[in-house]
């Protein structure tokens, strides 16, 4: 049995696998290849592009029913880089929770780039990761793996503050993409 397991082994699932690691946490990091292998934590981490989500959740719905799952994605419109590809009443996580009802689904890790999850750093700040959904134990099962790595977790609100933290991550992700911030930057927070 991991803490954590992660699904989607890029530069966010490698990042986050990190951050648990530093806490003295086990990460089972899953890929395209593996998929045969058993999810072996109550919570997984979807750490795959928006469309890729569709496909796990129908490859891995049934298995994920009663774990924290954790949507970290910015359904972005890549083509454009001026949309978001969700309604704007709606959220990339709220899909992900109708789409697994057995599961408790949060949102986190969207406003922090990955330079900055191994950074442990935004600046001269901790990097802070913004964690919203329903279940406040779930939430407290994540934000224990975050802050035990270095980072600090806020806890951001219900599932449905997942709109804001989307379209925060838009902003921050177009203000790389322009060059007017770093990747290794991006916003920080101050308790
Ligand atoms: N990078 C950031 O700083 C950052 C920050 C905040 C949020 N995010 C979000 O985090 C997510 C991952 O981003 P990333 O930067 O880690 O991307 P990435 O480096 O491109 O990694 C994506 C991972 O998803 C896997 N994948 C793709 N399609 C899949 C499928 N159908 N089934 C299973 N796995 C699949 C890829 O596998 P293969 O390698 O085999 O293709 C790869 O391991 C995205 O939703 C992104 O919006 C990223």
């Amino acid at each position: 049995m991991a803490d954590i397991s992660i699904i989607g082994t890029g530069n966010m699932g490698q990042a986050i696998a990190a951050v648990a690691g530093r806490g003295g946490h086990t990460a089972q990091l899953l890929g395209q290849s593996d998929g045969t292998v058993e999810v072996a934590s109550d919570i997984v981490v979807l750490a795959v592009p928006y469309p890729a989500l569709q496909d796990v959740i129908r490859e891995r719905g049934a298995s994920l029913a009663g774990k924290v799952v954790v949507d970290i994605t910015n359904p972005l419109d890549f083509e454009t880089f001026d949309s978001l590809v969700v309604p704007a009443d709606s959220s990339a996580a709220a899909e992900v929770a109708a789409a697994l009802p057995d599961s408790r689904v949060l949102k986190a890790f969207n406003t922090t780039f990955a330079g900055t999850l191994a950074a442990g750093k935004v600046g001269d700040l901790t990097t802070t990761v913004l964690i919203a959904g329903d279940d406040t134990e779930a939430k407290n099962a994540l934000a224990e793996i975050v802050t035990s790595g270095g980072l600090e977790a806020v806890d951001a609100g219900s599932l449905k503050r997942a709109r804001e933290l989307e379209a925060f991550g838009f902003l921050q992700l177009t203000l790389a993409a322009g060059e007017k911030i770093g990747w290794t930057g991006g916003f920080g927070t101050i308790a």
